[in-house]
């Protein structure tokens, strides 16, 4: 039977997909160091984590039984990608799920931030009636710039329009602008026109010290500024210093270049005490609604890839979207190299096999193809599939060599 071992509390609903689909699961709450890890795995072939467990290429090396892991999390750090990819270990992860409740906070805060709602609030906590529209705005015809127009920043986009926003966006790749966002071709267009300027670019290594200084001086004198994306993106000294001179209003940082390890530890930064700053402990995406959302979805994918082999937003492995068939099926990982294709037919050839329906997907060195066969019980084929020396990973459905791919309920 096939065992997965989920860490860091992830959420229920994950342990009841994975169980309904006839695996064996064991939950623990913390996360586990390497060594732990390493001697952990060796009875399970499904992992999942949240961020903080380490998927190293000692763990994938150490733990050749391990076909899949999943993050239930947007972010991959925590796992050696190119290890996992020549293991042949497919990982997956939730790159949407807890985007609607990243754009819910920095609407939030983009509001709040311009009713100086945490000066206020701090005022009457100290026992002080700051009664005063001074520097306080409606966000209503107010221009948001937004850099970075992927799955968070486009929506953020819509809302800030539906609260009566003009919305400018800045992205290094083309991107559809939505309702009357208007694209600007630099970044630096688009912080001389924006009221409140968001950052929600991806953790490439180019994006760290992404928003320097010089940006910051360009930014028109009261506007607002949010970091949501990652801690290394922005320049918080200099942040801090446009917030002492009064050039910038206000500003709401949820991600910090280094962060805490766990909750109750002590949090240090420069921008701690300051005026009309909202800062929060990396929560963008942390709602239960989330915590839901990423549970369903990674237990989903990782369920689909044992019961169909489907790889489907697979982060590593070549994407191939597969539905059951209810005939055997034999998915072949292999080296990304001219030929072996037509060397994979010719073994299923001189076993006479007919094959029923194959589909190809590659993906820089890897290559993935995968053939439905009525009769997958063929010893020799599937021997000398495995002999090749492009065989990365193979499974079989309804074979007896290699029982990591089972049978699914509606596989027949
Ligand atoms: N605070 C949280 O709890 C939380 C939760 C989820 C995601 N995030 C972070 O939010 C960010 C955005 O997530 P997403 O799902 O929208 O990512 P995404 O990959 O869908 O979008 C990122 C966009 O940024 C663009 N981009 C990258 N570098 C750029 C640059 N230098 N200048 C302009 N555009 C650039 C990309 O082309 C892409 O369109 C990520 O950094 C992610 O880690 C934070």
């Amino acid at each position: 039977m096939l065992r997965a071992l989920l860490l860091e509390n992830v959420h229920p609903a994950a342990v009841e997909i994975l169980r309904d689909a006839g695996i064996e699961v064991e939950t623990r709450s913390g996360a586990l160091d390497e060594a732990e890890l390493i001697e952990t795995l060796a009875d399970f072939q499904i992992l999942g984590i949240r961020s903080k467990t380490q998927v190293t290429r000692h763990v994938l090396e150490s733990v050749p039984g391990l076909l899949a892991v999943g993050t239930f999390s947007i972010g991959t750090n925590q796992i050696d990608l190119d290890a996992a990819s020549s293991h042949g270990v497919a990982v997956f992860n939730a790159p949407f799920s807890n985007t609607r409740s990243v754009v819910e906070l920095a609407v939030a805060e983009i509001i709040a931030l311009t009713r100086r709602l945490a000066v206020r609030d701090k005022a009457l906590h100290d026992g002080v009636w700051d009664k005063t529209a001074e520097g306080s705005h409606e966000v209503r015809g107010r221009t948001l710039g937004i850099i970075g127009y992927g799955n968070i920043g486009s929506q953020l986009s819509v809302l800030a329009e539906n609260l009566g926003m003009n919305v400018v966006f800045y992205d290094t790749a083309e991107k559809l602008a939505l309702g009357n966002a208007r694209r600007v071709e630099t970044l630096g267009e688009l912080l001389e026109v924006a009221d409140a300027v968001t950052i929600h670019v991806d953790g490439r290594a180019g994006n760290a010290g992404m928003f320097t200084s010089d940006m910051f001086a360009r930014m028109k004198p009261g506007s607002i500024f949010l970091n949501l994306s990652r801690g290394f993106v922005v320049d918080v000294e200099s942040l801090r210093e446009h917030i002492l001179s009064g050039h910038l209003s206000g500003a709401a940082v949820d991600v910090f270049p280094t962060e805490p390890k766990k909750r109750g530890d002590h949090f240090e930064s420069p921008l701690r005490g300051l005026d009309n700053v909202i800062l929060t402990p990396h929560v963008g995406g942390s709602t239960l609604e989330a915590q839901e959302s990423i549970g369903h979805f990674v237990a989903k994918k990782l369920r689909d890839y044992f019961l169909t082999a489907s790889t489907t937003l697979s982060v590593n492995l070549p994407n191939l979207q597969l539905e059951h068939t209810g005939v055997g099926r034999i998915a072949l990982l292999h080296r990304n190299v001219p030929g072996v294709l037509a060397a994979v037919n010719q073994v299923f050839a001189d076993h006479g096999a007919n094959i029923e329906a194959q589909m190809l997907a590659t993906r820089g060195d890897l290559g993935y193809v995968v053939t439905d066969i009525s009769d997958v019980t063929q010893r020799g084929a599937s021997k000398k599939l495995m002999a090749m020396d492009t065989t990365v990973r193979l499974r079989i459905r309804d074979a007896f060599e290699r029982p990591e791919f089972p049978p699914g309920p509606a596989a027949g």
